[in-house]
């Protein structure tokens, strides 16, 4: 962060100072876990319903260094800041660094699935281009949003975030905290649907992204998604369709998968064509590809270095697509990181893909946040499942039923499903099952699908390394 007096500080949050020294400097880190605060730094005391942060206060300064604590009510001895309420200031204070640093530019990027993924890709582009602040994994909220944000500094170049919403309004107050020049929206899909009503209210939610963009700003849209092109007229800014619809204006022409589903295709551009050869696996790392593309050639990438660029990518979080080899001849598709029906569709078509002359086995559990949708949104990806022609179906647990149902509908299915109660159940039964030569797909939403997926990792060490 760039370094702060208190009193500044104070200013910038409309706080109020309470035995600070108004001199002192915050140097940073910025930090809500006592544990982490260093000396220079500020601790952001939440008052929790569990755990309140400002318990945590007199340590934070006393053991951690802390210069200061930002909080909502006055420990003894303690110097603070104090506001109403300490989310909205941290919020408040995030926006007031970036405001004091032009040469940074803000990229934001929303969308129902593929927002960590496509963060990453942008991230590992940009860091070519100039020093690139990007938060690991998610951090999509109001709290790790302007933490992430407050780690920019006068040297940071690009700053790469992602805007989750669970509601309408969240990311235009996302936006607020760190207003992006260059915003990228890369598909409307049902994933917390239980929350908004509507696939039209997650549209509307999603295009607030773009609503905020000044008129010399760019937003990417997914020409291959109606409801994202249809933004092109929510916004003032500058926009560039990507995809492959023919007029997408960065586009992939003649896409091909390798037997580790690695689309190789043509990146065609303005500026001329170039092949790409992906390393990550997945036909949708294309449309992920073309919107990381689109960032990298606004902010200065040449087509040549794109093109080798785009084929260096790489997923740095965890659980996303993580293809493995076993040394007993199974391959592994870890996606167990987070499921709704859009990814797990994307993640079926890369196994049946990459299963071609193989054994495909998915192992599916249930996707949470679905709401009214839910039962649908699993029959629809059993059947998927089943159509795609995957050899094995393991549904776990009760509640994901519904993909059993879905797949056992499809009358001309050669394969077969299996429900299994939970997931000890579907491990032993992979152990009963697997024999070299097998691709096995774990998709659920998160804890407790990833516990199947560890357990395959653990059990044959990796032969060689994934597609990460
Ligand atoms: N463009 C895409 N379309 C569908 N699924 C995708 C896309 N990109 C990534 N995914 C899959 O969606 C899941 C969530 O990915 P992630 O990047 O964490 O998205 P988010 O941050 O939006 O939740 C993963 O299983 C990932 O493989
Ligand atoms: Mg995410």
């Amino acid at each position: 962060m760039i370094p702060m007096s208190v009193a500044d500080l104070a200013a910038a949050v409309d706080g109020r100072l309470v035995g600070a020294d108004p001199d002192a400097l915050v140097t940073g880190p910025i930090e809500f876990d006592s544990r982490k605060v260093r000396p220079g730094g500020l601790f952001v005391a939440f008052p929790g319903e569990k755990v309140d942060g400002h318990d945590y206060a007199a340590g934070a300064v006393a053991d951690g260094g802390a210069v200061a604590v930002l909080g909502s009510r006055q420990v003894d001895g303690v110097p603070m800041v104090l506001v109403d309420d300490p989310r909205a200031a941290l919020g408040r204070l995030a926006r007031a660094v970036l405001d004091r640093l032009p040469a940074l530019t803000v990229i934001g990027l929303t969308g129902s699935s593929g927002k960590t993924t496509t963060k990453d890709l942008i991230a590992q582009l940009t860091v070519r281009l100039g020093a690139t602040v990007a938060p690991p994994g998610s951090f999509n909220n109001e709290l790790g949003h302007p933490y992430t944000a407050l780690q920019a500094d006068a040297d940071t170049r690009f700053l790469v975030l992602e805007k989750g919403a669970r509601g309408l309004g969240h990311v235009r107050y996302l936006c607020e905290v760190a207003p992006p020049r260059i915003a990228v929206v890369l598909n409307v899909g049902v994933s917390h649907i239980g929350e908004f009503g509507s696939v039209e209210a997650i549209a509307e939610a999603k295009g607030e992204l773009v609503e905020g963009l000044p008129a010399d700003g760019l937003a990417v849209l997914n020409a291959d998604d109606p409801r994202v092109r249809a933004m092109t007229a929510r916004t003032a800014a500058r926009t560039v369709l990507v995809g492959e619809a023919a007029d997408a204006e960065i586009r992939a022409v003649d896409v091909t998968l390798d037997d580790r589903g690695r689309a190789s295709y043509t990146l065609v551009t303005p500026d001329g064509r170039a092949p790409v050869r992906l390393g990550i696996s997945g036909r949708h790392q294309v449309g992920n590809s073309l919107a990381a593309a689109a960032v990298a050639r606004e902010l200065g990438m040449p087509l040549a270095e794109l093109a080798e660029a785009l084929g260096a990518l790489g997923l740095p979080s965890t659980r996303r697509m993580d293809v493995f080899d076993r040394t007993d001849g199974v391959t592994v598709i870890d996606d167990s990181y987070n499921a709704n029906p859009a990814s797990t569709a994307a993640a079926l078509r890369a196994l049946a893909g990459m299963g071609a002359r193989r054994r495909t086995i998915a192992v599916l559990g249930y996707m949470a946040e679905l709401g009214e949708y839910e039962r649908d949104g699993h029959a629809e990806v059993g059947r998927l499942a089943a159509e795609l022609g995957v050899d094995r179906l393991l549904v776990v647990g009760e509640n994901a039923t519904p993909i059993h149902d879905g797949a056992v509908s499809v009358a001309d299915w050669g394969g077969e499903s299996v429900l299994v109660s939970d997931q000890q159940a579907a491990i032993a039964e992979l152990r009963r099952e697997l024999r070299s030569g097998d691709v096995v797909l774990v998709k659920g939403s998160r804890y407790r699908t990833w516990e199947v997926a560890d357990a395959l990792r653990a059990e044959a060490a990796r032969s060689e390394g994934g597609s990460r």
